[in-house]
């Protein structure tokens, strides 16, 4: 079972839900009359991307981003690579990023240079959740939740590739660590 490779549950499914409700209404409300493009960053903000748009009622289009930092580990590699040839058209767009964690904040940095540098109005960030660690000079305008510096798996967050499917948000053990370690 997956559930007991996590030694804590920090958000169920409950909280979460109730986090999304709130969180997307601040953002229905500042985007109103605003035509906007949700950009999701892949593959850790699908669940979340998922939840987020289905509660949001403004008009709106939708793109995916194939990005690569983390390349399975649990420690950034500091590299942010797009997987993509093609760019999403978002000149003169509203966009709003979504990502699954601001980490060191490097993807989310990358990400709205390239975004800014295609042309957008303007650009916009949402994570799921965003470790308190010091980081590079860049910030999240709409936050899920806020967390330890701590190594956490679930919707949509991995480790090596697994537990994204995980309903609920957890903290790793160093046990499941180990394990994926020797495969
Ligand atoms: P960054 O360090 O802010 O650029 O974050 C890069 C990526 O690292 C995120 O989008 C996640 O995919 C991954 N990441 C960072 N922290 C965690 C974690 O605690 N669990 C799972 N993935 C993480
Ligand atoms: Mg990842």
């Amino acid at each position: 079972m997956l559930r007991e490779d996590l030694t804590k549950i920090l958000f169920d499914e409950t909280a979460i839900a109730a986090r999304m409700d709130a969180l997307v209404e601040c953002i229905d409300r500042d985007h109103a009359d605003k035509d906007i493009v949700v950009i999701g960053i892949l593959t850790g903000s699908c669940i979340f991307l998922g939840d987020i748009l289905r509660r949001l009622t403004l008009p709106l289009t939708v793109e995916c981003l194939s990005v690569a930092s983390y390349h399975g580990e649990m420690q950034s590699s500091g590299v942010v690579t797009f997987r993509q040839s093609v760019m999403p058209d978002v000149a003169g767009r509203h966009v709003l990023l979504v990502d699954d964690i601001l980490d060191t904040g490097r993807t989310l940095k990358a990400v709205g240079a390239k975004i800014r540098e295609l042309g957008a109005m303007d650009v916009k960030s949402c994570v799921f959740l965003r470790k308190q660690i010091k980081r590079e000079d860049v910030d999240a305008d709409y936050v899920g939740f806020d967390i330890g510096d701590e190594f956490v798996v679930g919707y949509g967050l991995d480790y090596m590739g697994y537990y994204r499917n995980l309903p609920y948000v957890g903290v790793l053990s160093p046990e499941a660590v180990t394990r994926h370690a020797k495969k």
